[in-house]
């Protein structure tokens, strides 16, 4: 199986990345634009594996998203990017917006059109998976 992970140089997706490559035989593409939140340290002990791709690609770029799903092929995404320090929208929600907002429908619509390309088992199979909070959510 071959998974797309969007923010995978982020706290969680990191975390996630490791485990797949560490404890299964699944193959990991990481989608992350690197901002501030982002660090590619966190991979060093994955970065070699031939498992592992990493795309540097900001989730609001349509052509560029489309181009990674088309490239790699997927047959699930787990979508962690996010702006995601909540106290820093105050000062500036611009990014939160872009990202968290336009960013996961952007991704949603690309993954969408994906999908729309795939044969029926493989498309019965697929699996768009967000792990989010509040920051994206909003209240419940
Ligand atoms: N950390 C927690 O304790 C916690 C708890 C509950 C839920 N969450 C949620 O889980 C998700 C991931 O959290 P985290 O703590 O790993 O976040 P994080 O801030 O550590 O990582 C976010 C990652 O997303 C990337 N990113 C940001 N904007 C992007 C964009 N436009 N395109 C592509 N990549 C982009 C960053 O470079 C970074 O690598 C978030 O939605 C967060 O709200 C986190």
């Amino acid at each position: 199986m071959k998974l797309l992970v969007t923010g995978g140089a982020g706290f969680i997706g990191s975390a996630v990345i490791r485990h797949i490559i560490r404890n299964t035989r699944d193959e990991v593409v990481n989608l992350d634009k690197l901002t501030y939140a982002g660090n590619l340290e966190s991979l060093a002990e994955v970065s070699d594996s031939s498992r592992y791709a990493f795309e540097q690609v900001d989730i609001c770029n349509r052509t560029e998203v489309g181009r990674v799903l088309k490239d790699h092929q997927p047959d699930a995404v787990m979508h962690l990017a996010a702006e995601s320090h909540v106290d820093r929208s105050i000062d500036g929600p611009t990014d939160f917006i872009e990202t968290n907002i336009v960013g996961t429908y952007t991704l949603l619509e690309a993954v969408r059109q994906y999908w729309q390309t795939l044969e029926s088992e493989r498309r019965q199979d697929f699996r768009f998976h967000h792990i989010s909070t509040d920051e994206v959510y909003g209240d419940l």
